[in-house]
Order: structure tokens, then C-alpha cells, then sequence
């Protein structure tokens, strides 16, 4: 075609982003434009947002470096199966059993674990369902919901019982279009723990409905107090269940994006939908493959690295709450696993304005309740306290500074 009997060419059409998207937020990425005005003025910003172990003191294991490092170089560099290769579903077998879970059916591996959650949730629900999540939640979970174009159904987690799921508010929610509950446990971003009889009550009301639990489990083996954790599917053998693991934060690999998934439950009650996931499984090719080699070494060689990183999270934590209990206006309940904490704050506006002025005051970088998720009148934020204590002190006497500048001394 020549220019001149070319069709001329139209004003430019703008191409917009699919409807369902417009709540589709995160967050704890989505403060990065606000961080990024501070950066250019030439200060650094402190980086209480994002969970990655890897940009503070904690290094991965040598051993598991190394397993990747040789996979590479005997060649694994191909696609993999599409469930994962078969030593990293036997290492997983292996670990769902030191869990206690003993009704596997079926397991599978993922581009982390933000995969299993896409998946898991695809091959569950359809136009008109919906899914149980906590609220706050890891805002994960309401992203993919709204991707595909599910109304969210969110239950409180109740601050005045160690932020334990609130039962009442679950039975009140769940309606016949209901198919799941997504419990996150050790939470994110509270970092408390469901009890055994939470756990229990749960998988009652799950029996009594039909439900399919989804239990978020990767932080299961950085419990700060002692305690052992308590999986679900380990008290619920019989109630349908994907408990979602991976190397992101047991094993300081985030980079890595490897991440699992348990099926349990009664043989017959899962296999349809395990098939479904399955079908998605193989839709999308296969997980990361050289870092699959990674997985039995990990769940199965030393284990050295979590007492190190565990004893860093217990000092870190304590200094965090002695902080919150010292602060006027802020309040904290204790955290028991994982490394955040999520204060609530006593402030005229909201906690968004804050975190926002925080940053570009302090240079310090927390996220605002609201991105997570919380009762109507109340106001948080969350903290990841991964730094080290000198650095943690400086952030926290940057952000009492800052609240007693804005709001006055008490
Ligand atoms: C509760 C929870 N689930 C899932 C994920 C995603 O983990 P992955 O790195 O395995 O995708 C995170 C990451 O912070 C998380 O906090």
C-alpha cells in the first residue's frame, strides 16, 4: 500500500485495562511512586515495606545455593513436569508427613507460592461465588478474587483476641454461593497464630458447609515463641485443604519464586477439583526447574539457618513491641510468627496520609492498614522488622518524631 491510499490515520484510541482490575491493589508496592519522589531528592528510604529477608543480615543457605547451582550445570535447564520434578514431590510428601498431614492427595510445585494462590483460586470458583478471606489479608488474595471478577466476602480477624479469625463474623458470611476460606497462619500482616481450637471450629464450620480450606502456611517455621505450629490439614485430616508452602521465607529465597501445594482431604471430596488444578498446572508449562532441586535439600539437609534466624527475629520482635508499648498513640498486639507486626494507631486522619507523610518526612517506609484490610474506624500499619536493631531504633525514633510533630505529645 502506498501513503497516499493508506486509511488516514485515526485520533489514537486508548487502550484501557479490563474493568475488574480497578481493585486490584497492592499496597505494599504501590508506595514505591511515593518513595521514589524521596529518592530523587536525594535521600534514603528506609524499607519497612517488603517482606525480603535478603535485603537485610540473613543469607541463604550455602547447600541450596549450590543444588541450583549444579542442576544448571547438568543441564535441568528445560522445562520441567508440570506438577514439579519427582525428588521435590517426594521431599514435599515428606514434609507434608513431619506436619502431620496424613491424607495426602495429591502435591505440587509453583512459581512461588503467589502461584498456588492464583491457581488454587482459578480452579475454584465460578461468576456468582466466592471465597472466605481474612481481613486484613495479604492483599494477594483480593487481587486475584477481583481478577476474576469475584466479590470479595472478607471476615474479620478480631485485635482483641490476638487477631484469632472471628467466628460469628465467618458463619454470618458464609452463604450457599460460598466455597472456601483462606486462613494465613502464621498471618501476614499480623503475625499471630490460629489456636488448635480456632483450627478445630474452622474445620467444623468447613464440615458443616462444604468449604474447601486454603491454608497459607510459609511462614510455618518461623514461630518466634516456641510454640509448634499446628497445620491445619494435621487436625482436619478429613476436610478438603491446600496448605501452601515454599522457600520464600523458611529458607531466604525469594528471588527463587518456589512455592507448593498439599491437597488433603477425603479422596473422592478433592479429585475433581485436583484435576482442575492440574489442568492449570499443565496449561501454564511447569514451575522454575533448576531451582526445583533446591527443594529436598532444603527440606531435608541442616536446618542450622533457622535457629540463627529465628534468635534475629525474637530480639528484633521484642524491641519492636517494647517500642509500640512506649509510643503514645500506638498499640500493638505481640507477634508470634513471621516478621511483621501491625500496630494500631490513634490518629486524626488516615493511615494512608500517614504512611505517605511518613516517608516523605522521615524516609521511613511502612504500610498503611488500609491496604491490608481492618475494621471501620480503626487505623494500622505494618512493619516488617527484618532490619537490624540499630536500624530498627533509628526508624521507630523517626516515626515517634514524626507523630509527636503532627499530632502533638500525647
Ligand atoms: C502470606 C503470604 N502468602 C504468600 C506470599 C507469596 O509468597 P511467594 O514468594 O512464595 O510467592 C507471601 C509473601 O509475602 C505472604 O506473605
Amino acid at each position: 500500500m502506498t501513503p497516499t491510499s493508506m486509511t488516514p490515520i485515526s485520533p489514537a484510541h486508548e487502550i484501557c485495562a479490563a474493568s475488574r482490575l480497578e481493585n486490584v491493589r497492592y499496597a505494599i508496592r504501590d508506595l514505591a511512586c511515593v518513595a521514589d519522589e524521596v529518592v530523587k531528592q536525594g535521600h534514603k528510604v528506609l524499607p519497612l515495606n517488603v517482606g525480603d529477608p535478603l535485603n537485610f543480615d540473613f543469607q541463604t543457605p550455602p547447600h541450596i545455593i549450590e543444588a541450583v547451582h549444579k542442576a544448571m550445570r547438568d543441564g535441568k535447564n528445560g522445562y520441567a513436569p508440570s506438577s514439579g520434578i519427582p525428588e521435590a514431590l517426594e521431599a514435599i510428601r515428606g514434609e507434608a508427613a513431619r506436619k502431620g498431614i496424613t491424607t495426602v492427595q495429591d502435591v505440587f510445585v509453583t512459581s512461588g507460592v503467589s502461584e498456588t494462590v492464583d491457581l488454587c483460586l482459578s480452579a475454584l470458583v465460578n461468576p456468582g461465588e466466592d471465597v472466605l478471606t481474612p481481613s486484613p489479608d495479604y492483599p494477594l488474595y483480593s487481587a486475584v478474587l477481583c481478577k476474576l471478577g469475584i466479590k470479595l466476602n472478607a471476615y474479620d480477624l478480631n485485635e482483641d483476641d490476638a487477631w484469632q479469625p472471628e467466628l460469628a463474623d465467618i458463619e454470618r458470611k458464609i452463604t450457599p454461593r460460598t466455597r472456601g476460606i483462606v486462613l494465613i497462619n502464621p498471618n501476614n500482616p499480623t503475625g499471630s497464630l490460629c489456636t488448635r481450637q480456632m483450627l478445630e471450629q474452622v474445620a467444623e464450620l468447613a464440615r458443616r458447609h462444604s468449604l474447601i480450606v486454603f491454608s497459607d502456611e510459609i511462614y510455618d517455621k518461623l514461630i518466634l515463641d516456641g510454640t509448634p505450629h499446628i497445620a491445619f490439614a494435621s487436625i482436619a485430616p478429613d476436610v478438603p485443604c491446600v496448605t501452601f508452602g515454599g522457600m520464600s521465607k523458611n529458607y531466604l529465597v525469594p528471588g527463587w519464586r518456589i512455592g507448593w501445594g498439599i491437597v488433603s482431604g477425603g479422596a473422592a471430596a478433592v479429585k475433581t477439583y485436583t484435576e482442575g488444578v492440574n489442568r492449570l498446572l499443565r496449561a501454564r508449562l511447569c514451575a522454575n526447574h533448576p531451582e526445583q532441586y533446591a527443594i529436598k535439600p532444603a527440606l531435608e539437609g541442616p536446618q542450622d539457618h533457622l535457629v540463627e534466624v529465628q534468635r534475629k527475629l525474637r530480639s528484633r520482635r521484642d524491641l519492636t513491641q517494647k517500642w509500640c508499648e512506649a509510643t503514645p498513640r500506638v498499640s500493638c498486639v505481640a507477634p508470634r510468627g513471621a516478621f511483621y507486626a501491625y500496630p494500631r494507631i490513634d490518629i486524626p486522619e488516615s493511615d494512608e496520609v500517614f504512611v505517605k507523610e511518613l516517608i516523605r518526612q522521615k524516609h521511613v517506609m511502612v504500610v498503611h492498614g488500609s491496604g491490608f484490610g481492618q475494621k471501620p474506624g480503626t487505623q494500622h500499619f505494618r512493619i516488617v522488622f527484618l532490619p537490624d536493631e540499630a536500624t530498627l531504633t533509628k526508624a521507630y525514633a523517626g516515626i515517634a518524631e514524626f507523630m509527636r510533630e503532627r499530632y502533638g505529645e500525647s
